[in-house]
């Protein structure tokens, strides 16, 4: 049988092995996959430990994707425009490749909730790694423009110096006056119950408020969103599940239903 695992530091609330199980038995993958707890330092030793027992493949969640990404022997433009690995799996040659499918995952969660991609204008929120890691991906999928709102300016435009002149950044004062139909939260404030401070107008025309993010309540940021008016907000289970079926295609070749695991997870939380 197929070993997979996802690796991170803590990882007893991870929800991936429940996930990639639903989605093996709904493909019919004779696969098994566990969480290992990697300690700091020694996210490599845990990874080669597990390919000398066998595994084949893993995820790699916090705080490893920039390991991961130093591990890889083979990067794929996406992780390179990440700078991040979420995706560890070896080739028929037997090297070791690192991808991110987290920018593919928001991506298809946004098509499931019925955005309209090609062509948006998208405010993202936030200049860190989940930041970086989906706007390749997004513009891939047609947006015409990002614009990244940091607290901390010089963060935002490091990134979109990445990219070219349709992403552009600020911190939240200098955002541009303009209507933004979708608006993303990609913060790690909901970590500590805040919000990002974005004034409200930016959220006139917003049709969709989507936060990375996800818990048990809804999320500070999506709670005020809902208050200002926005008439769909939603949280980031869905990219959750959505990343996953894509580290899944990409080990085994077929790409799950997202949606009765999404559903059942919903139930869950
Ligand atoms: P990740 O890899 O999850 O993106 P990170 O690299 O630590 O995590 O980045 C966290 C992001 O959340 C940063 O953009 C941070 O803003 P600063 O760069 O200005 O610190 C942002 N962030 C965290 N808490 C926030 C808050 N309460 N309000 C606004 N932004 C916040």
């Amino acid at each position: 049988m197929d070993r997979y695992a996802v690796f991170g530091n803590p990882i007893g609330h991870s929800k991936s092995p429940w996930i990639h199980r639903q989605f093996a038995a709904q493909t019919g993958q004779d696969l098994q996959y566990e969480a290992i707890l990697a300690p700091l330092a020694g996210f490599a030793d845990s990874w080669q430990q597990f390919v000398a027992a066998g595994g084949r493949g893993g995820n790699v969640t916090v705080p490893f994707k920039e390991q991961a990404f130093a591990l890889a022997q083979v990067l794929s433009s996406r992780a390179q425009q990440a700078g991040a690995v979420n995706t560890l799996y070896l080739d028929r040659q037997g090297r070791l490749c690192g991808d991110n499918t987290d920018g593919l995952g928001l991506v298809a969660d946004l098509r499931r909730l019925g955005a309209e991609l090609v062509g948006a204008q998208l405010l993202l929120l936030g200049a860190g790694g989940a930041s970086r890691g989906v706007i390749g991906p997004l513009l891939a999928a047609g947006v015409a423009k990002i614009h990244i709102a940091n607290r901390t300016a010089t963060k935002a435009q490091a990134i979109a110096a990445l990219f070219g002149p349709e992403v552009t950044a600020s911190d939240y004062n200098a955002i541009p006056n303009q209507s933004w139909p979708l608006v993303i939260n990609a913060t790690s404030s909901g970590l500590t119950g805040a919000r990002p401070e974005l004034a409200p107008s930016h959220l006139q025309h917003c049709v969709l408020a989507y936060d990375m993010m996800y818990g048990k309540e809804p999320t500070a940021f999506l709670c005020w969103c809902q208050q200002q008016g926005v008439a769909a907000c939603a949280d980031g289970l869905g990219m959750l599940v959505a990343q996953a079926a894509e580290s899944f295609y990409l080990w085994c070749g077929i790409r799950p239903d997202i949606r009765p695991v999404l559903a059942a997870l919903q139930g869950q939380i």
